[in-house]
């Protein structure tokens, strides 16, 4: 058997990770570690939080006593547990310091001292690379965050590049551009225009929203990953991206569309602060392994708008009824919803 710790499986990208996982390997055991922020919970693993070859721990992966062990225990690591949304980040970025930068170093520490250990992917992202004008950025590309997101992933990437370098760990770093799917917390784009949608709630579209995103449906990254474990090279990046490069404008209008309602709810309310213009990421070198990406954007996101509206069960407990969730959205966009 082979023994995976997924850290952050509790999560949109992580939980969507385990189901595919548990489908694919059945000669893998896999434990999820997740300290279960607003972001984590367990109704994203419903289906399979009790599979046999499933164990779930609550805990901080910056807590040694909880991630030491369960590290040391593990043939294979995939490192997904962050804080990650770019606007929370903006106005408090203590939490992604302490999870993104230093819950990586207890887990590479772990790892150096493991002697059964073969992969570590560090799940970094395309947001290290900055903005990019023109262009898809390389891996060998210097690293450029502007937010305080991006410079803490960007601290995490080079962290764990550095335990392969010094101590010899097996680590893969990944960098995937931004993902849709099923069960992504309704605090990043698409989900929380579709759900406004939905309930014919104005949706507030950043600056001129010319912004530009690569999209990658969450099962292709899963895909990814999964070749990583096996085919990649210890020490080095491997971009992930779909190769859907859209603007935000058109993302939104193509949302409202799916779901059935007219450009009317789209808001212009004042630009996130730095906001990055545009990411694009060469995958050359992901495809030379073998990966292309499947889903076609608008049929993938048709999927996750059907989902959506299928399972309201998922995340109206998140929109109507969580204080957390309301007191964030407030501070958010009180202010800009006009
Ligand atoms: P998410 O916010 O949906 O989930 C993060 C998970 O990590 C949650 O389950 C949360 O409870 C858990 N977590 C947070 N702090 C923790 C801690 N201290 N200890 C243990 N668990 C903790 O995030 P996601 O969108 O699924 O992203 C997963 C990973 O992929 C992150 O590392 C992110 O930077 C990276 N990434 C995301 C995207 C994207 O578009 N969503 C793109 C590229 C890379
Ligand atoms: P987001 O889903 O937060 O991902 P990221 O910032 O990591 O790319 O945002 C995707 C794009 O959508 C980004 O350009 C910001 C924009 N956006 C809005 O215009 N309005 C919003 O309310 C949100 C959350 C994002």
């Amino acid at each position: 058997m082979v023994d995976v710790l997924v850290t952050g499986g509790a999560g949109f990208i992580g939980s969507n990770f385990v189901r595919y996982a548990l489908g694919r390997h059945a000669d893998w055991r896999v434990t999820t570690l997740d300290k279960l922020t607003y972001a984590g919970r367990l109704e994203n693993l419903h289906d399979v939080k009790d599979h046999p070859r499933h164990t779930f721990v609550r805990g901080d992966v910056a807590d040694s006593k909880i991630a030491d062990p369960l590290v040391r225990a593990a043939d294979v690591v995939v490192h997904f547990a962050a804080e990650t949304h770019v606007d929370r980040s903006i106005m408090s970025a203590g939490e992604f310091i302490k999870t993104d930068v230093f819950g990586t170093f207890v887990l590479l520490e772990a790892a150096r001292q493991s002697t059964k250990l073969r992969r570590f992917i560090q799940i970094s992202t395309d947001e290290v690379y900055g903005s990019v004008a023109e262009g898809s950025s390389q891996e060998t590309d210097e690293l450029k965050p502007r937010n305080p997101y991006s410079a803490s992933k960007a601290g995490a990437d080079r962290l764990a590049y550095s335990y392969f370098a010094t101590y010899e760990v097996p680590v893969i770093i990944t960098r995937a551009s931004n993902n849709y799917g099923p069960y992504q917390f309704p605090e990043k784009v698409i989900p929380l225009f579709l759900t406004n949608a939905l309930d014919e709630i104005p949706v507030p579209l950043y600056g001129d929203g010319l912004q530009v995103r690569d999209w990658l449906h969450v099962d292709d990254h899963c895909r990814a990953v999964d070749l990583l474990i096996d085919a990649g090279t210890s020490g080095e990046v491997y971009n992930i991206g779909g190769g859907n490069h859209v603007r935000n404008v058109d993302l939104t209008r193509q949302i409202l569309l799916l779901a059935g309602k007219t450009d009317a709810l789209i808001r212009h309310v004042p630009d996130r602060q730095g906001h990055d213009r545009r990411y694009s990421v060469d995958t050359a070198k992901l495809q030379r392994l073998g990966w292309t990406p499947s889903a076609r954007f608008d049929e993938g996101l048709a999927q996750t708008v059907a989902w959506y509206r299928d399972n309201q069960w998922w995340w109206r407990p998140i929109k109507d009824a969580d204080p957390a969730y309301r007191s964030y959205y407030t501070s958010q966009y009180g202010n800009r919803l006009p």
